[in-house]
């Protein structure tokens, strides 16, 4: 059986394709670029096929002879016909399984309607169903390494600044779905369903800034900032304008809520033990202490 991973230069992707390396099984790992996938290829078991899935015709190679693919890619403005096009493609390959990595809040009441991502992975969820292919949803909440991002801020200030107010929110180590993607491409059954995931606990910005303090032993605050002051620190950090703006939006309907779901059914369904924010934070000590690299939101 082929199986076939897109985004896999990302961080589910990535993670995905690191399990499959762990546990000896074969992999092709879609990729545009090949000199940026190095540490792709020194994974064991990992095939690179080169390709874009806005442009059908590079994909022959990469979809030649697939059973079943993830199938994953950024979260800009482009999502819905690059993933469109990537089923086209599927379909005509003659694939058997789409599994669909798609995204949600966990936040009872979040309305995807009102971001553009999430907007957008209602979209592709219905042209995937309308496609005829087999398919199943992944949704997990919110990753933990979104807080990777504010590294430079947590490093030079020990301040953890975003204007979430005291919302929570229940955010998913990227290795948990790594693990439990696994499982869903390597075993069959899961044809139709949808299997959403979220970390262990629903923290507050403030619970999150005490467990990176205690991970880097360092002091770390919540700086709850006005979303203009937001928007302008992240033009300030090179983010164009509409993503500034997409971020503006998510956050804008994620202070509308309160608390986050926590959803561990996934989890135990399939066997992986959830990773808690601190032990995720004392992993990572050195990306948040802005002495090692960490994979950015691609812009
Ligand atoms: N961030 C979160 O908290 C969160 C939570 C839940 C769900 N999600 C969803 O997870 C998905 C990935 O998240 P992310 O934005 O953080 O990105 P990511 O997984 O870190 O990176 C995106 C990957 O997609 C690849 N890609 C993008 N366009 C492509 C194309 N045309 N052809 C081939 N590969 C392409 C990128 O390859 P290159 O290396 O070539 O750029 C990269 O490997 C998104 O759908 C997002 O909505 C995110």
């Amino acid at each position: 059986m082929t199986i076939l991973i897109t985004g896999a230069t990302g961080r589910p992707g990535g993670a995905t394709v690191r399990e499959f390396a762990r546990r000896g099984t074969p992999v092709r790992a879609l990729v545009r670029d090949a000199a940026r996938a190095q540490q792709l290829t020194a994974l064991p078991g990992v095939e690179l096929a080169v390709g874009d899935m806005l442009w059908p015709e590079t994909l022959e190679r990469a979809l030649d002879g697939v059973d079943t693919v993830l199938m994953i890619s950024s979260a800009g403005p482009l999502m819905l016909e690059t993933q469109a096009t990537f089923i086209d493609a599927a379909v005509r390959a003659g694939v058997r399984h789409l599994i669909k990595l798609s995204g949600g809040d966990g936040q009872p009441g979040f309305d995807p309607e009102r971001f553009r991502s999430t907007r957008s992975h209602q979209q592709i969820q219905r042209y995937l169903k309308a496609s005829g292919l087999p398919w199943t949803v992944l949704a997990p909440s919110q990753f933990m390494q979104v807080y990777l991002e504010e590294a430079a801020t947590i490093a030079a200030a020990g301040e953890l600044r975003l204007p979430m107010g005291g919302t929570a929110l229940a955010p998913i180590d990227v290795e948990d779905i790594g693990r439990i993607a696994y499982t869903v491409l390597t075993t069959p059954g899961h044809e139709g369903r949808t299997y959403p995931m979220t970390g262990p606990q629903s923290l507050t910005m403030a619970e999150i800034a005490d467990r990176i303090a205690a991970g880097i032993d360092r002091p770390v605050r919540y700086v709850d900032v006005e979303p203009s002051v937001k928007r302008d620190e992240w033009l300030a950090a090179g983010y164009p304008p509409p993503r500034a703006d997409a971020f503006g939006q998510l956050f804008a309907e994620r202070r509308r809520h309160g608390a986050a779901r926590v959803d561990l059914s996934s989890h135990r369904t399939f066997d992986v033990a959830p990773t808690t924010f601190a032990a995720f934070a004392a992993r990572e000590a050195a990306a948040f202490r802005a002495e090692a690299k960490h994979a950015r939101t691609p812009v």
